[in-house]
């Protein structure tokens, strides 16, 4: 566990950038730091591994002050991420990753094993171990950022906006990369973005900080978007926060009607507006209506029980019957969700 204990940092020209910040970082959990440009993310991250001093106040790690170990000691056991990856330019993939190990004088073939092992864990092709920085994508640089912070297998992982620089579609997918890692690998995880949307998907608890670094928020992140402490919170939250709380929101208790699917090529009760149509897999095809019976029309599915409710609520918006389709988690139907069984569920969610 990471904690701040009044925390204030004045930089020499007067500049207040932390100011007396207390929070708790948990063992095994993301806490994402998150405000406006200037609000002290960066220093209050950096901190942690004294790449910075605080100048009053203390930080602990385990309940031991950092201020008490010494800075090479300390960074050891805290893999830092930044954006843009900050890779050594001359040194090949492989040997970047295997920075900490080198330096820690572990065996070059074993330093370098590490290393292998690492780029599959993050998703790259081996044949990358070769190549230089530069030969790589930002997205994939950005993956050896990460695999060069775990490579000792620290226990503290700073992030500093590790995944700004990169393209909207590059950057969904190394979230869900992190978050796929963590739930292996279970790291005290500080997250550090100015993107409301990442740290509400990253976060088990989420810290808002405003510009003089004064918290204004920890909570997590459905609380976060249900109870904002201020006029602050709620802005920085921006416009579509109820849609967005519904992502917390499951589907488990969203009612199915199983009686609305039927087979390729048959027919279905001629009372019912819209009809499921499903392969022999049992796999969805399409709606048809009684208008117009020989014509699919479009479909959206969520996973029941493992999607969200805003997924459910995507998945009906998608198709013409204004109904969602549940499937499991190999894409067979399992059921279909009509628009009063979203409204409960809605309303439900409405209430709390
Ligand atoms: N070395 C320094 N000397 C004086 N002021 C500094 C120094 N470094 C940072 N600051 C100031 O401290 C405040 C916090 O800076 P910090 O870099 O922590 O912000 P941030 O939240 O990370 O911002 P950003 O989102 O733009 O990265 C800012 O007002 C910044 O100008
Ligand atoms: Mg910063």
């Amino acid at each position: 566990m990471i904690t701040f204990d009044a925390v204030t940092k004045r930089y020499p020209d007067g500049t207040v950038a932390v100011d007396s910040l207390s929070l708790e970082a948990p063992t095994g959990e993301i806490t994402v730091f998150v405000g406006p440009s200037g609000c002290g993310k960066t220093t209050s991250l950096r901190m942690i591994n004294r790449m910075i001093d605080a100048t009053e106040g203390q930080i602990l790690l385990d309940g031991v002050p950092v201020q008490g170990i010494d800075p090479p000691t300390l960074r050891r056991g805290i893999g830092y991420v930044i954006q843009q990856a900050g890779l050594f330019p001359h040194r090949k993939i492989i040997d970047n990753i295997a920075t900490v190990p080198y330096l820690l004088g572990w065996d070059r073939k074993k330093a370098r094993a590490r290393a292998m092992e690492l780029l599959e864990r993050v998703g790259l092709d081996p044949a990358f171990a070769g190549r230089y920085p530069f030969q790589l994508s930002g997205g994939q640089q950005q993956r050896v950022g990460v695999a060069r912070a775990l490579a000792a297998d620290p226990p503290v992982l700073l992030m500093d906006e590790p995944f700004s620089a990169v393209d909207p579609v590059v950057r969904t997918s190394l979230q869900e990369e992190l978050l796929r890692l963590q739930a292996e690998l279970n790291k005290t995880i500080v997250f550090v973005t100015h993107d409301i949307d990442e740290a509400i998907k990253l976060g088990d608890r989420v810290a808002v900080l405003r510009v003089g670094g004064k918290l204004a928020q920890l909570a997590d992140p459905k609380t976060l978007l249900s109870e904002p402490a201020d006029d602050f919170v709620r802005e920085f939250l921006g416009h579509d926060r109820g849609i967005r709380r519904l992502q917390f929101v499951s589907t488990e208790r969203l009612r199915l009607r199983t009686d609305l699917t039927v087979p390729e090529g048959s027919t279905g009760p001629a009372d019912e507006p819209w009809l499921l149509v499903v392969n022999g897999a049992g796999r969805p095809l399409g709606w048809i209506s009684g208008a117009r019976p020989d014509e699919l029309e479009p479909y959206g599915t969520y996973v029941h029980g493992r999607d969200s409710m805003r997924s459910a609520l995507d998945a009906a918006l998608l198709s013409p019957s204004g109904c969602a389709v549940a499937v499991d988690e190999d894409g067979k139907a399992v059921g279909v969700a009509t628009r009063e069984a979203l409204d409960e569920a809605l309303a439900e969610a409405a209430d709390g």
